[in-house]
């Protein structure tokens, strides 16, 4: 159990985004989940939302690290350097002399998986880990009452994966993970516009492809398909090339990925009893995580699964709120399994 002593910080290490919470105050960091080493060296060049400007188009000298892929740890020793450095950017260059850290973790995580969120918080200088399911987290984030015995149904949908999670009287009665989440998106809007447009657009792109022009509502038939200019690479000649790429044309390029995510909330509520599923007919599911912005999304989950479906206020933010909340409150750490 945390001693009330130290300094306590909680982070969310995402796919995407790192945040960062200090007791007593509110979220200190919100940056891109990337690092940027001088290459086969452990000297950090740039890190967080610097390092993210840098993504391909960084030297040969450099090396790009996103310590998180689908939604786990993937380099422990990655991530401890990513999360001191934003510890020591928010406390004048200094890393905290002494301190602890409360981590968010997917569900079902194996062994293996759980130490490499221990180990870099370890290597990151903290002098005690303590680990917090992100659907848990999440939960308190949007300040559900903790001892409800009627059932909340949290779907979390992050950029790399996407948690579906049945609570019920502070604890999970059902759970799943699927990886996979905004970036398939991504993903998949870029495939669309190589092989239907034969060009090119990097990541980011397609992210403010996705933000901006991506929607899963019906087409208002009283306004005409908006539209956005991007540039790339001519797949043919390979010269920079732009295009306007019209809304009309995302809907069945983004459908894939909301039904994926609708089969997993579905396999969720498939093996609880009927008392529990009954509750989210009143309560309906609350969408959390990034990736629950996308517009038309909330929507069409409604209709798909027949079910009321709210996107919670500041869907980003709901697991590091609930990681400050138990960082606050320790007595109230809740169970996580084992
Ligand atoms: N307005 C928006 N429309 C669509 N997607 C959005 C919007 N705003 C943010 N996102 C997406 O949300 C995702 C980031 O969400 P979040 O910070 O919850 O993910 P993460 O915690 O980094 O990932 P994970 O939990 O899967 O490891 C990104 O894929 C981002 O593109
Ligand atoms: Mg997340």
């Amino acid at each position: 159990m945390f001693s009330f002593s130290s300094n306590r910080f909680a982070v969310d290490l995402g796919t995407a985004r790192i945040r960062v919470s200090k007791s007593g105050r509110e979220t200190i960091a919100d940056e891109a989940s990337v690092i940027v080493f001088q290459k086969g060296t452990s000297t950090v060049l740039l890190a967080g939302d610097e390092a993210l400007a840098a993504v391909e188009r960084t030297p040969r000298h450099a090396e790009v690290i996103f310590p998180v892929q689908e939604g786990i740890v993937a380099d422990a020793e990655a991530a401890a350097t990513l999360i001191e450095h934003l510890l020591k950017k928010n406390n004048k260059g200094r890393r905290p002399s002494k301190f602890e850290l409360t981590l968010g973790i997917p569900t079902g995580l194996t062994r293996v998986e759980r130490n490499a969120y221990l180990e870099a918080g370890a290597r990151s200088g903290a002098s005690k880990v303590e680990l917090i399911e992100t659907t848990l987290a999440a939960a308190a984030g949007l300040r559900l009452p903790p001892n409800d015995p009627k059932a909340h149904l949290i779907c979390e949908i992050g950029a790399g994966q996407c948690q579906v999670a049945l609570l019920s009287m502070g604890g999970v009665a059902q759970s799943r993970r699927t990886r996979g989440g905004g970036e398939n998106w991504v993903d998949a809007i870029q495939s669309y516009v190589r092989s239907a447009h034969q060009l090119l657009i990097g990541a980011p792109t397609a992210i403010s492809v996705k933000h901006v022009l991506a929607n899963l509502a019906p087409p208002d038939e009283t306004d005409p398909p908006s539209s956005l200019l991007v540039q790339g690479r001519d797949l043919i000649t390979s010269i920079p090339r732009s295009l306007k790429l019209h809304s009309d044309e995302l809907p069945s390029v983004i459908l894939p990925q909301a039904e994926k995510i609708a089969q997993v909330i579905r396999q969720t509520l498939q093996g609880c009893s009927a008392e529990l599923t009954g509750d989210l007919v009143d309560r309906g599911i609350l969408l959390c995580g990034g990736g629950a912005s996308l517009k038309g999304l909330t929507e069409w989950l409604a209709a798909y699964l027949n079910c009321p479906v709210h996107l919670t206020e500041d869907p980003e933010l709901a697991v590091i709120r609930g990681l400050s909340h138990f960082m606050e409150k320790p007595a109230n750490l809740p169970q996580t399994g084992d």
